[in-house]
């Protein structure tokens, strides 16, 4: 499935999610480490109301970990929030999560009764994969590709933590431009929806600016080129990317250099920070 939002799309989850509502105690908003601020959805906030939140900062074996400290001391000042940094796929990490949910509904707790949590989030951030972790067993399809968390089961996870049946799945904010590009580096959005070739020269120029020496490092290069296309050459080159006549093939070196961003192997790399969202954001980090 495409994933592309229209406003009935986004009416029709918001409206599902609005009605079990009154049965969650507490949700769980997984979001990527790397774009904290693109994958958050700040309808979570109207939708929960009252209730406690855990913005979970999935996937954070591939972010920078000084930043994702940032995000974390930031996203714990929110009202009723709690934040928790995880890589679901490492065995046993998600589980830090159950101790947590118990801790932020101590009624329920001590009434015995279970803790009815709603996991919520842009696709592909990695709900699924939370959620089999948290159960110890396959029971929600992972994909690569976005989308592939259609409808969940009523779960027990064990230790009085219950997971709703409605899927979260909330649609990704496109805050500006620049957020959809960041959310095509990361692939939360499908190559289609931007030119392949954009989104690589967008991923080029944030990490010549930010992270150069990681480059220097995986492309063995001798010097920094001097712009994003010079970059995507440059990869293409030193990956054997020519086509018949000497042409580069742009597209292949496009796929390199974001395929190993994807995968970790460029390095653990952070898209947003706190600082770079607003101003409240910015003296929310500092402090
Ligand atoms: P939708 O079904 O599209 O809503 O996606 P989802 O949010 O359920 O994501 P899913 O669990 O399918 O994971 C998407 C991809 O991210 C898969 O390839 C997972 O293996 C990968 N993934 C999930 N969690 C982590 C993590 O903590 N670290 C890394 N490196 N990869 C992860």
């Amino acid at each position: 499935m495409a994933v592309i939002w229209y406003p009935g799309h986004m009416h029709r989850a918001r409206k599902q999610i609005k009605e079990v509502m009154h049965q969650v105690d507490l949700v769980i908003e997984v979001m990527d480490a790397r774009i904290p601020f693109s994958s958050e959805n700040p309808v979570v906030t109207e939708l929960r109301g009252p209730r406690p939140c855990i913005k979970v900062l999935n996937k954070s074996d591939l972010a920078d970990p000084l930043i994702t400290a940032q995000w974390l001391r930031y996203f714990s000042k929110q009202e009723g929030v709690r934040a928790l940094a995880l890589t679901s796929t490492h065995k046993g990490d998600a589980r830090k999560l159950l101790s947590l949910c118990r801790e932020m509904v101590p009624l329920r707790v001590q009434r015995g009764e279970p803790v009815r949590t709603m996991i919520m989030g842009i696709p592909n951030v990695g709900k699924s994969t939370l959620i089999n972790a948290l159960a110890g067993k396959a029971i929600a399809r992972v994909g690569d590709e976005p989308a592939v968390t259609k409808h969940q089961q009523r779960i027990s996870l064990g230790n009085g933590i219950v997971l709703s049946d409605t899927p979260g799945i909330l649609w990704p904010r496109m805050a500006d431009e620049n957020s959809g590009y960041r959310l095509a580096v990361t692939g939360a959005i499908k190559n289609s929806a931007i030119s392949f070739e954009d989104v690589a020269l967008y991923a080029a120029e944030f990490l010549l600016q930010h992270y150069p020496e990681m480059l220097m490092t995986r492309y063995k290069l001798e010097e920094l080129p001097d712009s994003d296309a010079a970059l995507l050459e440059l990869v293409g080159r030193k990956r054997g990317c020519l086509r018949a006549g000497g042409v580069m093939d742009l597209h292949r070196a496009s796929e390199i250099l974001l395929k190993d961003f994807r995968s970790g192997k460029l390095g653990e790399i952070s898209l947003e920070r706190p600082a770079d969202s607003g101003n409240d954001v910015a003296q929310g980090a500092a402090d």
